[in-house]
């Protein structure tokens, strides 16, 4: 098992396939085997790219005795169904971002690996970024002191020819949400990683300029379990969208985060940090992804299995943004109101109505 290569397929053929197709050639422990989707071009080109069989069968990739790990990189409402067929045939799975759109979902998931005995990891690949590293393991240390702020703002752009650009993007019924759940479901979790869990939050979702079903606009108050606030923005419909800012502050210092660059290290004693990263963005274009973040998963999803440990975002830890999320959206549909965590299963929802501001645009 030490020597030999783990064998990886993909379940879906879209647009981020080729970032895991990418991953999975740059590792060294991990060798791609199949692909499969369920649009035959699309699973044909990608297996030609990169010179393995194609299936259109789930059950057939499944099936295959030199496949261990699958990569899930479908429309996010279907991760939960995929992965507990994935795990129900022993394969281990690495899940796109969201884990799943619903808490019960996600559960399920989580279960199904378990009791199959296989490991499931989540994509957060920002988390790997040296300057996230940093500064949160300056939080952990204690260098800000008491933390009293962390404040998030990923304001995106997304064009409308991105949410034509296939049926389930901006539903609620696929995507789960929109500028949250899909594009700042990274910020979510970067923050969540640094600051700890969150307590209870107090938001307003908007669809403001594109006509979906889902938020492109959210605004929330964040109270974390440590006591600390903070407020998260995030968007899809500005021009011409930026990078993402995390600023964390306590009462002995402040880190801020720009991209995966730190661009403000005000600690006393301590000489700024700069730190360069291998990632690019994708504030303005969902292609401009770097690999690197996604070789790490895959790097460490081989190392889990081989040395039979968790992997670094496990089921559990990948669904924690998810529910912070349905927090905001349970707060969004009660006009702003508190809303408490954990949340149960009932309180599960989209964060409007779609009846809720007819855009134009
Ligand atoms: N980590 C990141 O930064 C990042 C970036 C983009 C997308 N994603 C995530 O990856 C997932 C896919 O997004 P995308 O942009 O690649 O979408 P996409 O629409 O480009 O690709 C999805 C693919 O899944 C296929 N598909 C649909 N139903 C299927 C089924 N039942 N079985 C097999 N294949 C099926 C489609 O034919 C399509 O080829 C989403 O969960 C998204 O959130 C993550």
């Amino acid at each position: 098992m030490a020597t030999e290569k783990l064998g990886w397929g993909i379940i879906g053929c879209g647009v981020i396939a080729p970032f895991h197709a990418q991953a999975v050639a740059q590792a060294a422990n991990a060798e791609l085997r199949a692909v499969y989707d369920i649009v035959e071009e699309k699973a044909q080109k990608v297996g030609a790219e990169y010179n393995v069989p194609y299936v259109t069968d789930i059950a057939e990739l499944l099936a295959r005795e030199d496949v261990q790990v699958v990569s899930i990189c479908t429309p996010s409402g279907l991760h939960a169904e995929q992965a507990i067929a994935a795990a129900e045939a022993g394969k281990h799975i690495l899940c796109e971002k969201p884990l799943d759109i619903t808490l019960e979902k996600m559960d399920a998931m989580i279960e199904a690996a378990a009791a199959n005995n296989v490991k499931l990891a989540g994509v957060f690949q920002k988390r790997s970024a040296p300057a996230v590293h940093r500064t949160r393991q300056a939080v952990r240390n204690g260098k800000l002191g008491k933390l009293v702020l962390g404040d998030c703002c990923q304001k995106w752009y997304r064009s409308h020819e991105y949410y034509a650009s296939g049926d389930w993007r901006a539903s609620w019924e696929m995507d789960g949400g929109g500028a949250l759940m899909n594009q700042g479901v990274h910020a979510v979790d970067l923050l969540l990683w640094i600051m700890g869990g969150v307590a209870r939050v107090s938001a307003y979702c908007r669809r403001l300029v594109r006509n979906i079903e889902v938020e492109d606009t959210a605004v929330a108050i964040l109270e974390f379990t440590n006591g600390a606030l903070g407020v998260l923005e995030a968007t899809t419909s500005v021009t011409p969208g930026y990078d993402c800012r995390l600023e964390i502050h306590g009462d002995a210092g402040t880190i801020k985060l720009q991209g995966e660059e730190i661009v403000a290290w005000d600690i006393e004693g301590e000489a700024q940090e700069a730190v360069e990263d291998e990632a690019r963005g994708a504030a303005a274009d969902p292609t401009a992804l770097d690999t690197a973040g996604h070789r790490r998963h895959v790097e460490d999803l081989c190392e889990a299995i081989i040395q039979d440990r968790e992997p670094q975002i496990p089921g559990n830890e990948a669904r924690k943004a998810v529910e912070v999320i349905k927090a905001i959206y349970l707060s969004s549909r009660q006009g702003g109101a508190t809303v408490e965590l954990p949340l149960s299963y009932e309180d599960d929802g989209p964060g409007i109505y779609p009846s809720q501001v007819i855009p134009k645009w």
